[in-house]
């Protein structure tokens, strides 16, 4: 498959390394945290990556970036920042995908899990939805459900929800990019 996606991320970058395995094709890596240990994961498989700590200029250089690489699609992977209305109405509708570690609308934000678990929810999920100007709020695509275990902790559940994520997500991004050709 030819078509590019950039992805964006903040942290580990384990949704990266599961999308790069399924062999999507990744035009840059970028991230608002220099030290995102994704950044290195993207520089082990020689995908360009640039980091910036002032979200305004990220924002302003990836959409020079989507023009240069000729992306396709805008995959956020664990980035924990709110896009600008700017940055997104930028873009075409349906370019930009997130996942998220709860059964949106539910537990929205930032940590979805623990929010889960605080809340002794019985069920939780994997969201994987379009990315709109709210948080966490644009058209839901897919949703996985799993059960909450009496004995779970934030690591157990991350780590189920994690294994999902790994599939799901690689899994939708490849179908969009083929619907889309
Ligand atoms: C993922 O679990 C993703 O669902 C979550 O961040 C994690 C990133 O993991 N995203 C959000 O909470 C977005 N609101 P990774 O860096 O190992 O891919």
């Amino acid at each position: 498959m030819c078509s590019n996606i950039a992805v964006l991320l903040s942290g580990n970058g384990s949704n990266l390394k599961a999308i790069i395995d399924k062999g999507t094709k990744v035009s840059f890596v970028a991230s608002n945290n220099p030290k995102a240990l994704g950044l290195q994961i993207a520089k082990n498989a020689n995908i360009p990556s640039y980091s910036w700590k002032n979200v305004s200029e990220l924002e302003e250089e990836v959409l020079k970036l989507i023009i240069e690489y000729n992306v396709k699609l805008l995959v956020l992977a664990g980035y924990m920042r709110l896009l600008s209305k700017n940055f997104v109405n930028s873009l075409p509708s349906k370019f930009i995908v997130n996942v998220h570690p709860s059964l949106l609308p539910n537990y929205k934000g930032m940590n979805a899990i623990k929010q889960a678990l605080d809340d002794s929810a019985q069920y939780t999920g994997v969201t994987i939805h379009y990315v709109d100007e709210g948080m966490d709020s644009g058209s839901i695509i897919k949703q996985n459900i799993i059960k909450i275990n009496e004995n779970d902790t934030e690591e157990t559940l991350k780590d189920r929800l994690q294994k999902i994520e790994h599939r799901l997500y690689s899994d939708i991004i490849k179908s969009i990019l083929i619907k889309n050709q």
